[in-house]
Formats: C-alpha cells, sequence, structure tokens
C-alpha cells in the first residue's frame, strides 16, 4: 500500500515536470543594454518557467515596428513568442494565458513601466495597470487588470 502511494507519487511528479518542459516557450526579449528592469522582467519570465533569449540591441524600436506595437503603447522592451509580441513588463501569468488561447490578435502590451508590475517592484508604489491585448488592426483592449 505504501508503495503503491509512493509509486504514485513519483509518476505524478515526473508527468508534471515532463508538461512543464514541453510546455515552456522561448521567448526574445529585444532590450538595452544598460537597462536594469528589462533584466528584471527576462529573470521573472526565467523564474516562471520560460526559455528567455535575452537580446541586447541599441534599436528596440526596430523591433516594436517589426512587431505591430501600436504608437504611443511602447515600454522599455520588446518580446516575441510564438509569433505574438509582448511589449513591456506583462506578468508570465497572462503570457501563459496569451499562448494557451490563442487569440487573432498581435499580442499583450504594457505601456510605459508601471511601479509594481514585474520587474518594477523597486520601491514600495504600486501602480493599477492594464494589460492590453493588441488586436490584429492595431487597436487594443483591457485582458487582465491590476
Ligand atoms: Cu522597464
Ligand atoms: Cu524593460
Amino acid at each position: 500500500m505504501k508503495t503503491a502511494f509512493l509509486q504514485l507519487l513519483l509518476v505524478g511528479s515526473f508527468s508534471v515536470s515532463a508538461l512543464a518542459a514541453s510546455e515552456a516557450p522561448t521567448v526574445d526579449v529585444y532590450k538595452s543594454p544598460s537597462c536594469g528592469c528589462c533584466g528584471k522582467w527576462v529573470d521573472h519570465m526565467r523564474a516562471n518557467g520560460f526559455n528567455v533569449r535575452s537580446h541586447d540591441t541599441h534599436d528596440v524600436a526596430q523591433h516594436k515596428y517589426r512587431l505591430g506595437v501600436p504608437y504611443g503603447y511602447g515600454s522599455c522592451h520588446t518580446a516575441e513568442v510564438n509569433g505574438y509580441l509582448v511589449e513591456g513588463h506583462v506578468p508570465a501569468r497572462d503570457v501563459r494565458r496569451l499562448l494557451k488561447e490563442q487569440p487573432k490578435a498581435r499580442g499583450l502590451a504594457v505601456p510605459a513601466m508601471p511601479m509594481g508590475s514585474p520587474g518594477m517592484e523597486q520601491g514600495n508604489r504600486k501602480d493599477h495597470y492594464d494589460v492590453l491585448l493588441v488586436n490584429q488592426d492595431g487597436t487594443t483592449q483591457t485582458y487582465t487588470r491590476y
């Protein structure tokens, strides 16, 4: 009885980690080499199981344009995952939801740099902010409120 339970436990944990590995998509991040909060967002994504390739560049704007970040909705860094854009300090859980739901959209954006968002936890101020879904036509709608 005890052995059977142990086996169940082992099988259970094995399948969970196998699932986690197969569901870990690669996130390409484009950021300025001197951006501290960008590095912290990369850490946040890695801590939440994403494979992150971090690319230092002096022309992040080029990637915003390429991926279709609407004018005025930019932040410090731009990322790309499974063909979606992820602009700024978007929480990992919203990226996971995006990949699960696969909406017909360009991706997600948190414009500017709200205090208290992932990678922006320095200090004790917490701003309310919206994660926006960027539609294919470049309009946006609220995806999650924080
Ligand atoms: Cu930032
Ligand atoms: Cu950044």
